[in-house]
């Protein structure tokens, strides 16, 4: 890749930053297509957000991607906010557009890209249930509950309350009834039993305890029910493993991190970057 003084500049910021696979992805995007412009990592603390808005318009930076713990307290140094961003309260990807700071979110896009091209979903399961109730689980329950097809979601976490408070706020912006309830295995059995789709928004399972799962027992799996796992390192966890045990189909999170990146490149750039070659960047690096 070459840095030369014709470069836009796009980045990501984050506190931490440096576990990010950004630059891999879109560094590999730029190399292929072979474009002007490079992409790299600010590490910038929560009370610099304004402060570094305000030097990517003095920089005249094309774009930003933004993750932990900066996406719900970017949106206050936006000028507009896309109406997925505005409905999840959290910017991923923001873009200046004629001296304007745009917000996107494009995990949403992220999410639904992975369960249609690469778990193969072509209709959405009337039921859908969501694991966890963080930030990732906004946009997931978002997502889900803005499909047609999609009658109700239920938002399961350990923390009841802070289910309660997400299914409060969706219910309201998507139309669609939410349920909640706690982790434990009576729950999730309940919860499974007529749905087609859960989608794990958890931390658990994450590296480097690759051996939690957020799954209470195995006996409330069926072979019908799909999850799709937003944890991404492990490629495969241990929850996609115990699906697979008893026949059920699972995906992980590395797709959903791949699509949301090109969506935010095609946003910056109007060119549709090589999903498969970002895919392969993050891959690489986990191999070293
Ligand atoms: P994110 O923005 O990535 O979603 P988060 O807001 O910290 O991160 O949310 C993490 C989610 O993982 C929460 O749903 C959290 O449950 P609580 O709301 O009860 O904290 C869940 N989580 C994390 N560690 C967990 C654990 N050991 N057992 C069960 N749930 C856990």
């Amino acid at each position: 890749m070459n840095i030369r003084a014709t470069n836009q500049v796009l980045g990501v910021i984050g506190d931490p930053v440096a576990h990010s696979f950004s630059p891999d992805m879109h560094n590999a995007a730029i190399t292929a297509l072979g474009v002007d412009y490079c992409y790299v990592a600010f590490h910038v603390l929560p009370d610099r957000v304004g402060e570094a808005m305000s030097g990517l318009r003095g920089l005249n930076i094309r774009g930003l991607n933004v993750t932990i713990p900066h996406k719900p307290a970017i949106l206050e140094y936006m000028d507009r906010i896309s109406e997925e961003a505005l409905a999840v309260g959290a910017v991923n990807t923001v873009s200046l557009e004629d001296g304007e700071l745009i917000g996107y979110n494009t995990d949403v896009y992220g999410l639904l890209t992975a369960l249609r091209e690469i778990a193969g979903i072509e209709t959405f399961p009337a039921h859908c249930v969501v694991l966890g109730a963080g930030g990732a689980s906004r946009a997931v329950t978002y997502a889900l509950g803005s499909q047609d097809d999609v009658q109700k979601v239920t938002v399961l976490n350990r923390t009841v309350a802070r289910a309660e408070a997400l299914a409060t706020d969706m219910e309201k912006i998507t139309g669609k009834k939410i349920d909640v309830g706690a982790m434990d295995i009576e729950t999730q059995s309940w919860a499974f039993a007529d749905a087609g789709l859960v989608v794990n928004t958890t931390s658990l399972g994450m590296y480097p305890k690759v051996d939690a799962s957020p799954l209470a027992d195995l006996k409330a799996v069926h072979p019908e029910l799909m999850l799709y796992d937003t944890v991404f390192n492990p490629l495969e966890t241990q929850m996609m493993r115990e699906f697979k045990s008893v026949g059920a189909p699972a995906f992980g999170g590395l797709d959903m991190l791949v699509f949301q990146g090109a969506r935010s490149f095609e946003i910056w750039t109007e060119i549709k970057p090589p999903a498969d070659v970002m895919k392969e960047a993050v891959i690489g690096r986990f191999q070293g």
